[in-house]
């Protein structure tokens, strides 16, 4: 076995992961620097670097990820309309191969030989971390201390907690907290009373929107500009990746749009029961496939359709770092040269719809498809011949006698 002689560990500040932090310390005895990715998530870091200073930590990374996250993440993804299940956008999967990325940089800066993470044993995210770390180093070892040491529980977690004197928190309630993850794209909300798939999710579950019935009894008009693929703008208005996310998030938040109960197929092989929110993303996933809509020739978006669900299923399933995910991505944004314009959608009590879009490549002619006379050569005739030599087997087979 290798000896550790250093780790870097993804830090959140919060309960488990200052406890890993300690148990790290204690049971490999060499020095822990903590990373801290700010990706969005809402909450202040600043306490990170107090919990860790506390312990002893002497190299604090707290790092804003933001940018980096929403335009070499967030965007490639969307620009699949990435669902996994045909529901779920992906937001912690896609956050993953980011924070290992990070974790890998930091450790061969500062010569670190090995690094860990927080997330369980029965979890999706210690695959994504791990195979992202295997993918771009393979020479530095992971340590998963939810898989090493012998707490089993929550409950024991906490008495590991108190008995070292880590300070707990409570939700608004004053009860543990459920199981969340947050950031710019969206928030998961696993745990507790949601264990049980037969019971309805409290409404104290949702954490950044609000009840569609709660929303406001006035839609909202908002005008999304793209540029090969990517969205660049709202209302008008040019902002960055992280930015535009941001607005994006405030405006669905308050509309209620984006909430998803769902119960998905983890990689590891259980079936969980989750609440996500991803306001912000839904609206993007709408307007995107808006704007595809009349600039993307029929054959391209469709075959984008049939490798959709394989690319969700890399992503979600941690292989972002994997050759077949890099090809799969070459091929969509390949086909996004000319998916620019501007879409607008009406945010209405949970729904974005969209009510237009114009784009300068469009392929939409109406002086084709017009129910009115028109200029442009189409042979009524040509249509009966497509029909006749569609229909030539069906026919055959009608004979025969095929049904
Ligand atoms: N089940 C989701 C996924 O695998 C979210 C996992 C993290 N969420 C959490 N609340 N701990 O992508």
């Amino acid at each position: 076995m290798t000896k550790i002689e250093k780790i870097v560990l993804s830090y959140s500040g919060g309960l488990d992961t200052s406890i890993i932090l300690k148990w790290l310390q204690e049971t490999y005895g060499c020095e822990v620097v903590t990373f801290t990715a700010d990706l969005g998530q809402g909450e202040e870091l600043e306490p990170a670097r107090a919990n860790a200073e506390m312990v002893g930590v002497k190299d604090i990374r707290i790092v804003d990820l933001r940018e980096e996250f929403v335009s070499d993440f967030v965007f490639p993804m969307l620009r699949a309309n990435a669902l996994y299940e045909g529901q779920y956008l992906l937001g912690s999967s896609i956050a993953r191969p980011l924070i290992a990325k990070h974790l890998v940089g930091i450790a061969r800066e500062v010569g670190a030989n090995a690094v860990a993470h927080g997330a369980t044993g029965k979890g999706n995210d210690q695959i994504r971390f791990e195979l992202a770390v295997n993918a771009l180093d393979p020479s530095i070892k992971v340590i998963a201390p939810w898989r090493q040491w012998n707490i089993r529980s929550r409950m024991q977690l906490l008495e590991y907690a108190e008995k070292h004197h880590i300070p707990v928190p409570s939700d608004k309630r004053g009860e543990a907290p459920f199981s969340i993850d947050a950031n710019l794209l969206h928030t998961s909300t696993e745990g507790k009373i949601l264990e049980n798939p037969a019971e309805v999710a409290p409404d104290h579950a949702y954490q950044r929107t609000v009840d569609p019935v709660d929303a406001p009894d006035t839609p909202e008009i908002v005008t999304i500009g793209f540029d090969w693929g990517d969205p660049v703008s709202v209302n008008g208005k040019s902002m960055t990746p992280a930015a535009l996310l941001t607005e994006l998030n405030g405006l669905g938040g308050r509309h209620g749009i984006g909430r998803l109960d769902l119960v998905e197929n983890r990689f590891i092989g259980m079936k969980s029961r989750g609440i996500y929110e991803t306001p912000g993303g839904t609206i993007l996933l709408t307007a995107h496939r808006g704007i595809e809509s009349i600039t993307l020739d029929r054959a391209a978006a469709h075959l984008k359709d049939e490798i959709m669900p394989r690319y969700a299923e890399l992503i979600y399933n941690g292989f972002w770092f994997a050759p077949e995910r890099e090809m799969l991505q070459a091929l969509i944004d390949h086909s996004q040269a000319f998916v620019s314009g501007e879409v607008t959608l009406r945010l209405y009590k949970g729904s974005a719809s969209v009510i237009s879009r114009a784009s300068p490549c469009s392929l939409y002619s109406a002086d084709l498809v017009t129910f009115e006379e028109s200029t442009i050569a189409f042979d009524h005739h040509d249509a009966e011949g497509f029909i006749r030599l569609n229909g030539l087997r069906l026919r055959s087979w009608a004979v025969r006698g095929g049904r």
